[in-house]
């Protein structure tokens, strides 16, 4: 019985490395070793097309690479096999660094001032005053909680939405689509922070966008399905929005010619806000395993229902 990665686009080596050490000798497959799908107990994967996991009649438990798995959530999921995803004490912290870090190049004009340095142009600019760097994070997990207190000490409003309400200390929350307006039109800076489900897929386009306040700054390391794509284009050709930091794309990777890899006004980064080690996704999956195998619950399984 053994372990398989499937782990497309994402190369396999590094997964199976890291669980051939974790295994304690389970065997660890990859796709090129065409294992025998009887031998199958444990399937590690990003993405799940249907039809694949119905081959595996001895599955036991799929496991994300990732701390999102709603795209291993297909249809020919077998209801008895838990989907387990990755939960990394380092990646809240992760995400807020990339979020502040993005935010405030754009907050501080360091772009400006990285282009003026190169004409040696000593040229000051009033600094942008906290009142216009209102933050605004949707969804309050751990993530978006990580991400609302790494602004508070800097001196930044900090607001936030979810689905339901929340409170987190100094935060200003909203709660639902009735809040969502209010909330929108107090973030200077949105940052979507949101697992993607039926209800946030597609939920930042024009209309929802256009009720940030003129000049804003948008933040993705959600998912990018959650973004319409050619809506962001527009507000930010139509200078409505400022500009944009997108750490998560509709496509992965965006093909050469997408606009997103030259357009001026965006930062566009490789799914790389937060980035669990090898070992702590093969650590999880193999204690996954054994828990399947002991018939014990799962700590790390994903609801199906809700999504994530
Ligand atoms: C990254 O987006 C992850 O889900 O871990």
């Amino acid at each position: 019985m053994a372990i398989l990665v499937l782990s497309n686009p994402l190369p396999s080596a590094p997964f199976a490395a890291a669980l051939r050490q974790a295994s304690g000798g389970i065997p660890v497959w990859t796709e090129q070793d065409s294992p025998p799908p009887e031998a199958v107990e444990a399937i590690l994967a990003w993405r799940m097309r249907p039809g694949i996991l119905p081959q595996y009649p001895n599955l036991r438990v799929l496991c994300s690479t990732g701390a999102g798995a709603e795209k291993l959530l297909v249809d020919d999921l077998p209801e008895h096999v838990p989907v387990t995803r990755v939960v990394d004490p380092m990646q809240g912290v992760e995400i807020a660094q990339y979020v502040v870090a993005t935010t405030l190049q754009f907050t501080r004009d360091l772009k400006l001032y990285a282009e003026q340095q190169a004409r040696a142009e000593w040229k000051r600019h009033p600094v942008r005053t906290a009142v216009r760097c209102r933050v605004g994070v949707m969804g309050l997990g751990a993530v978006g909680q990580a991400i609302a207190r790494a602004f508070l000490p800097l001196g930044y409003p900090v607001g936030g939405w979810s689905r339901t309400p929340r409170e987190v200390p100094g935060v200003a929350t909203f709660a639902g689509m009735d809040e969502l307006p209010e909330f929108l039109s107090q973030a200077d800076i949105l940052v979507c922070a949101l697992p993607l489900t039926d209800e946030t897929r597609g939920l930042l386009n024009h209309h929802t966008l256009a009720q940030l306040p003129r000049g804003a700054f948008f933040v993705n390391i959600g998912r990018g399905e959650q973004v319409v794509e050619p809506d962001l284009r527009a507000l930010l050709d139509g200078g409505y929005l400022a500009g944009a930091a997108l750490d998560v794309f509709e496509r992965e990777p965006p093909p050469p010619d997408n606009w997103v890899w030259s357009h001026p006004q965006v930062v566009a980064t490789p799914h790389i806000a937060a980035q669990a080690s090898f070992d702590t996704v093969a650590q999880q999956c193999v204690d996954a395993l054994r828990r399947a195998r002991d018939g014990l619950p799962q700590p790390l399984a994903v609801d199906r229902q809700r999504g994530y």
